[in-house]
């Protein structure tokens, strides 16, 4: 359920979360741009491990001391192999979401109860190729679904507008039955993009280049933020 563990006291109401991606902000000066989105929602920390996706950023060492420098609470974007055996670690470290990918985990609901009982806010992410039927009738033991809306791996892509129907529907069946899960889209979401998103039914917008490549994070948090909300479904 939302709002359980450390993801408490963060879901403010808001229908627009914006979560900057710092894979795009400067790994050397991470603290100067963490607090340049301090306005966020939560800082979204891709981890990659070179193995399920090809480029490779930081471990837990890092996420430790991003998780103790940030200002907003940590969403963390495991794109690593062997879920299962890695993600409970970023929930001890105090993340108040670990998503990890479907693909890469073998006991799927298992794991997400294992992250809740840490506390974190559990979260499950589908590549571009994978279907999110299989999802549907354990929704529940999810806080978040996170639809990749580009390959992942790397920052900059262009956004993927035909995985919006698979969004759509991840959106019909949480309001059919009842959950307070959160839809996340992750990949080329700027202010030109993330109207479409919202309006499939995303409420959770992960921007990486949109955010730290823009002169003025803050504002393009507010400006992306306030078009989500705009265009919100319901
Ligand atoms: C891609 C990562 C994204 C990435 C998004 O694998 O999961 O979080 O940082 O970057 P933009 O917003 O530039 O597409
Ligand atoms: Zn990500």
């Amino acid at each position: 359920m939302a709002g359980r563990g450390r993801g408490q006291g963060v879901d403010n109401g808001a229908v627009a979360r914006i979560n900057p991606s710092i894979l795009s902000a400067d790994f050397v000066n991470m603290q100067a741009d963490l607090e340049r989105i301090a306005t966020a929602d939560f800082v979204h920390v891709d981890v990659m491990d070179n193995h399920f996706v090809p480029n490779l950023t930081f471990g837990p060492q890092m996420v430790q001391r991003i998780q103790e420098t940030s200002p907003v609470p940590l969403d963390v974007h495991l794109m690593i192999s062997d879920a299962d055996r890695w993600a409970p670690g970023y929930a001890e470290l105090g993340a108040a979401s670990v998503t990890f990918h479907l693909e890469a985990a073998t006991d799927p609901v298992t794991l997400a109860r294992r992250l809740r009982s840490i506390g974190a806010r559990a979260g499950v992410a589908v590549k571009p190729a994978t279907p999110v039927e299989g999802l549907f009738d354990v929704l529940d033991e999810f806080d978040q679904i996170l639809v990749m809306t580009v390959e992942p791996g790397f920052g900059g892509q262009s956004f993927m507008a035909d995985q919006m129907p698979k969004l759509a529907r991840l959106y019909d069946e949480a309001r059919r039955r009842g959950s307070q899960v959160w839809l996340q889209v992750d990949g080329g979401i700027s202010e030109s993009t993330i109207a479409q998103a919202a309006e499939a039914g995303a409420d959770t917008f992960v921007a990486g280049s949109a955010v730290f490549g823009a002169g003025e994070p803050d504002r393009a948090i507010a400006a992306l933020r306030s078009l989500a909300t705009e265009h919100h479904r319901h």
